[in-house]
């Protein structure tokens, strides 16, 4: 039976911070509100770079840690919803750049959670016997697509890749992946398309936006984010007491610190990093999981647990052992 580990990872944030007093600056906002309703101080947004060139350097850094031959990667799956073009796909771009082999490289549309659908899928294709190496990315510009006069979403965005390398493995490390869809609930966090075009008429020139009802989408996340973790521990027979870390979606340090209340699990092992990049979309979770491994909160032997969820809505979770 083929089994499935991670080999490496890295991740990359553009240089320029946005303080929170910055944004007081164009919005009517202030520090003290937004760190005590998310716990955001700074987040991190682009100037030139798109998510191709995000995802370039993420991917490098990942392909480097885990110390292999880039020509041994055949799988390249890009989790955004920010793409530089509708078409070609991110993943074909830096497939390009890193000059990698003619193999297959998609991109996947589950908004926060596409990281975690990213996973699954490349932990399958590696289990099916049909690919050997993956490289995954979680990259995301929301910048791009925040309206900086609405504060209710401009505080809380910002841009960030990270990226996976999984591979075969004789033991099962990436022990159970699963991801899930509400798309009844899409309401609650969407962005507008472009209008169908009327070849008779010029279109009227619209700017889509993401809108979010966040009060909603925080009671989906404090149901959804506790459950998948709880599901996980069941579907592997694991103990809570068993996880060194749960490295969850950031989107707001009051979600993963309720998450911890319903769990019984300690807060302090629940990875936050939201105050210095806010939430970074697909990018979170590869990037707190870079962060923990490379900060040394997670060492090679820990089982640790991560969740997302998002828009669609979505969800879906992972339990690994490092
Ligand atoms: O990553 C995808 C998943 N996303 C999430 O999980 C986000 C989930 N939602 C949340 O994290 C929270 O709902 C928010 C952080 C978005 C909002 O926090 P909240 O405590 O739910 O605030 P609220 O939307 O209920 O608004 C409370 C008040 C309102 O004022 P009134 O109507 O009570 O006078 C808002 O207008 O806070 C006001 N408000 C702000 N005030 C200062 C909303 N945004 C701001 C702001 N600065 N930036």
């Amino acid at each position: 039976m083929i089994h499935t580990k991670i080999l490496g990872t890295g991740s990359y944030v553009p240089k320029r911070v946005v303080t929170n007093k910055d944004m007081e600056k164009i919005v009517e906002t202030s520090d003290a509100w937004i760190q005590s309703r998310t716990g955001i101080k700074s987040r991190h947004m682009t100037v030139d770079e798109n998510t191709s060139d995000l995802s370039l350097k993420a991917a490098e850094r990942a392909i480097k840690d885990a110390n292999i031959d880039r020509k041994d990667i055949d799988l390249v799956i890009v989790a955004t919803i920010t793409g530089d073009y509708p078409f070609p796909a991110v993943a074909q771009l830096i497939q390009r750049k890193l000059g990698l082999n003619e193999i297959t490289a998609f991109d996947v549309n589950a908004a926060c959670s596409g990281f975690i659908y990213a996973l699954n899928i490349a932990d399958k294709m590696i289990r099916s016997g049909a690919y050997k190496k993956a490289l995954i990315v979680g990259a995301d510009i929301l910048s791009k697509y925040t309206d900086f006069t609405d504060r209710n979403t401009c505080v809380l965005f910002a841009d960030a890749a990270g990226a996976m390398i999984i591979g075969e493995s004789d033991t099962e490390k990436i022990k159970k992946v699963v991801t899930y869809a509400k798309g009844d609930l899409e309401g609650f966090l969407s962005m507008d398309g472009y209008p169908l075009k009327d070849n008779f008429k010029t279109p009227e020139q619209v700017r889509p936006f993401v809108k979010m009802q966040g009060s909603d989408v925080f009671k989906f996340a404090t149901t959804v984010f506790p459950k998948v973790i709880k599901e996980l521990l069941d579907l592997t027979q694991t103990s809570i007491d068993d996880l060194s870390l749960i490295v969850a979606h950031q989107a707001n340090s009051r979600i993963i610190d309720k998450a911890a209340r319903t769990l019984a699990f300690p807060t302090e092992k629940m990875y936050l990093n939201i105050d210095r990049y806010g939430n970074t979309s697909a990018a979170s979770v590869p990037l707190a999981i870079d962060e923990a491994i490379k900060s040394g909160a997670l060492k090679k032997g820990d089982i640790f647990a991560t969740a997302a969820f998002g828009a669609g809505l979505t969800w879906g979770g992972a339990l690994i052992e490092l």
